[in-house]
């Protein structure tokens, strides 16, 4: 059957395809640690006691009616607040505007920048630019970012593409590495964009920055988090931030998600969102005002949920490197937020299958987030991780490097000579 360009273009996700195999697989091997996916075993990591009552009271009290189309006048004061609180920023509730999520506000924001043929540049790995810019015909620039800047993008690597783009997709804390820009890294990057965009004629199409931050909230360090226009003010007109509750309050079957940015920007993913009607359900978006205007709820909510995950990131990042030092071919990027641990795994082979099937451990390969050019890297997500379930699986992942590592080319060669003697 014949269908449209885009539906005949749109490959489907790697993600997906292997979370699925290993989904099916873990059906039948009640063993099997998953640590694939961006998502939370909701017994290990409930949503906040209060955003679930408060769902529950607002569907009692027949909140059931169609939200305001750009969202919840009410919650977009929240939001504005919450912004203002948590990152000095300052956005009146109609430079915002909430959907069922983060992803179709990034949907809805490539789609009201980019035109079929426009240039976008993102870094990989990182997280369904690919398929973004797949959607909307773009030309990508992808900037192949390097372990030893953490797997974020530096703006001497941006710059060679800057003429021509309408769009840098930005992300941090990042999916899928866990690791954050550094202020003087983002500072640079933003002020090249906006002296990009002084450059340019009135008529011509400016540089917009997209800055994905849906995991800020879950970050360790001691550095707050950091974004365009905290770092560089003049950048504001060029930004669009994206954000949801998904992430930050392990909600992600809720769905209720925002952007913000430049009002000219936002009224069109108002208008575009509209017709898709990705709006967030009236009664979470009742509960989630509740939630954000509570500051002692969200900040209680937090401390101990970003313990409990720090918990298994760092058990499991020791782990690793012990291993190292013992001489396996492993290692890991310390934590730094989010859900997510990086680790290397220098073995000639792609260790998916390997470690599915030999240590019953599942975690995704960094070429599914677009990054082809980093064979040894893997995403370990902790959002199912159960404290109990570690140590057992470090053990399993060192039998299994054992079992593949090659054995040292002069001791080969020393066992061979004492054999042949
Ligand atoms: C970086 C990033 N942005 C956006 C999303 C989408 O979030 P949502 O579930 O709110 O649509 C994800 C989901 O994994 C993500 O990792």
């Amino acid at each position: 059957m014949k269908l449209s360009r885009l539906a005949e273009n749109t490959p489907p996700s790697g993600i997906l395809a292997i979370s699925n195999a290993v989904k099916k697989r873990a059906g039948a091997d009640e063993q099997l640690l998953n640590y694939t996916v961006g998502d939370f075993n909701p017994q290990l990591f409930p949503i906040p006691r209060l955003l679930e009552d408060e769902i529950i009271k607002a569907y009692r009290n027949r909140q059931t009616n169609y939200p305001a189309t750009d969202g919840n006048e009410d919650l977009r004061v929240a939001i504005a607040a919450f912004v203002k609180k948590h990152q000095e920023l300052c956005y009146n509730p109609s430079e915002i505007m909430i959907g069922s999520g983060g992803r179709p506000l990034l949907f809805a924001t490539y789609h009201m920048i980019v035109d079929p043929g426009d240039t976008v540049i993102y870094p990989v790995p990182s997280w369904n630019n690919h398929f973004y810019v797949q959607l909307t015909g773009a030309i990508p620039r992808v900037i192949e970012t390097k372990p030893e800047n953490n797997f974020m993008p530096v703006a001497d690597e941006i710059r060679p593409f800057i003429k021509d783009a309408v769009l840098l997709a930005l992300c941090s804390p990042q999916n899928p590495t866990g690791t954050c820009f550094k202020t003087a890294q983002l500072k640079a990057i933003c002020e090249m964009v906006v002296e990009e965009n002084a450059r340019r004629h009135k008529d011509e199409k400016k540089l917009y920055i997209l800055y994905d931050q849906i995991y800020y909230l879950l970050q360790y360090g001691r550095q707050p988090h950091i974004s365009p226009v905290t770092v560089c003010p003049q950048v504001q007109p060029y930004t669009i931030y994206i954000d949801a509750i998904s992430k930050a309050f392990a909600a992600t079957g809720v769905r209720v998600g925002w952007c913000y940015g430049p009002e000219p920007v936002i009224s069109k993913i108002k208008t575009m969102l509209n017709h898709v009607g990705a709006w967030a359900p009236m009664a979470e978006q009742k509960a989630v005002t509740v939630l954000l205007n509570n500051d002692n709820a969200v900040v209680t909510y937090l401390n101990g949920f970003k313990e409990a995950l720090l918990q298994r990131l760092t058990k499991i990042y020791k782990g690793i490197l012990q291993m190292k030092m013992k001489g396996l071919p492993i290692d890991a990027i310390a934590p730094e937020a989010s859900i997510y641990l990086s680790v290397k795994i220098e073995l000639p082979q792609d260790m998916t299958t390997v470690l599915l099937e030999e240590a019953g451990v599942a975690l995704l390969p960094f070429r599914v987030f677009g990054a082809a050019h980093t064979p040894d890297w893997y995403r370990l997500s902790v959002g199912t991780c159960r404290m109990e379930d570690i140590a057992p699986m470090l053990r399993g992942l060192q039998r299994a490097l054992e079992a593949h590592m090659q054995p040292p080319q002069d001791c080969c060669a020393a066992t061979a000579n004492k054999t042949r003697r």
